[in-house]
């Protein structure tokens, strides 16, 4: 097996809170190869933010912090690089993209500026004109029209779908190898939403980035990824190659998750179930699987020991005592 792109080894990060320490992601292990779109799916609060942010070392300090495991890029673990060190890899090497661009963009600054910023940073030999003419480069290959007009405006002047459009130029314009996309389409309606996905499958040809692409919408994951976890509390609860995960999805959770996706050939009420109960409390948490209070299937052995990740990590594994049972 080639080595992968990014290797996530036993990660473990917690939040000191004034109710105790909340214990966000325990012993997540993954990884991505070169040009691959993983999806990361599960419902609110379930971690795939902090994941991204543990990846990217932008916890919020000090509360948040990586107690354990690795973050290995190309067998460099970021957890132990020094910030200058990692400052380097962010936007080099790993961009981000979130849910809503006025958080990322200044809302003081015109467009023009805004790519001008990132580029002098990591190319500070680059000339004014330079500048100018890779910046319209770049809105033009995110699909902005006009985009000499477009550079003089400010974030509030575009709509949701071209703001969107402008953080995904910002992030490439350092061709990095790994785009973190964290919900990028969840805020906008559902036509801008296919356009600005088909655009990330487009980039994704031409550069050969690889992509975490995180979303609550199984949905969306089908649409985009190659492979999937499916994250519940904290913990990776089951991982395959996306055709794997639809046609045999094992454990309950991700069941009800696929149920829970609107069809449109059974009107949307009819089919739209939702799992009953509720994810439990990070300071509450039972002992062996997180799922057991709303897993019809739980037994006695399900609440004593925390189930394994059973299965071969490149094509399925499932962390549940009973999915043999369940195949049938
Ligand atoms: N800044 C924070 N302080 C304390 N706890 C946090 C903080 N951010 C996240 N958490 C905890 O981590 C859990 C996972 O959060 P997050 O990764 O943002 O969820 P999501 O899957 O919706 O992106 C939350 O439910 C919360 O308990
Ligand atoms: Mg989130």
């Amino acid at each position: 097996m080639t080595e992968a792109l990014l290797e996530v080894k036993h990660l473990a990060t917690e939040f000191i809170t004034e109710q105790g320490v909340a214990r966000a992601l325990d012993d997540i292990s993954f990884h991505i190869n070169a040009g691959e779109t993983l999806g990361i799916v599960g419902e609110s609060g379930c971690g795939k933010s902090v994941t991204s942010l543990s990846i990217m070392r932008l916890l919020p300090r000090p509360a948040g912090s990586i107690v354990s495991g690795e973050v290995l890029l190309q067998g460099q673990d970021l957890t132990r690089l020094a910030p200058e060190e990692m400052h380097h890899i962010r936007g080099n090497r790993i961009a981000m993209i979130f849910q809503e661009p006025m958080t990322a963009l200044n809302p003081v600054y015109r467009v023009e500026r805004q790519l001008g910023e990132t580029l002098v940073l990591h190319n500070p030999q680059m000339s004014k004109d330079e500048i100018r003419a890779a910046s319209i480069r770049m809105l033009k290959r995110v699909g902005i029209p006009a985009p000499e007009r477009r550079m003089q405006e400010y974030p509030h002047q575009l709509s949701g779908g071209m703001r969107q459009r402008v953080m995904i130029a910002i992030a490439l314009l350092c061709e990095p190898e790994i785009l973190i996309a964290d919900e990028p389409t969840t805020a906008l309606d559902v036509t801008i939403q296919a356009q600005i996905l088909q655009l990330l499958k487009d980039l994704q040809q031409e550069t050969g980035m690889a992509i975490i692409f995180i979303t609550h919408d199984l949905g969306v994951i089908a649409e985009v990824c190659d492979r999937v976890l499916v994250m519940y509390s904290g913990r990776i609860i089951e991982q395959a190659e996306i055709h794997t995960l639809f046609d045999t999805p094992l454990h309950p959770y991700t069941r009800g998750l696929m149920n829970a996706i609107p069809r449109l050939d059974k009107p949307a009420k009819q089919v739209l179930s939702t799992i009953p109960g509720m994810v439990p409390s990070l300071f509450d948490t039972p002992p062996g699987c997180r799922f057991q209070n709303r897993c019809e299937y739980a037994q006695p052995q399900c609440r004593a020991t925390t189930p394994p990740l059973e299965g071969d990590s490149d094509q399925h594994q499932v962390r549940c005592f009973r999915f043999r049972e369940l195949m049938h």
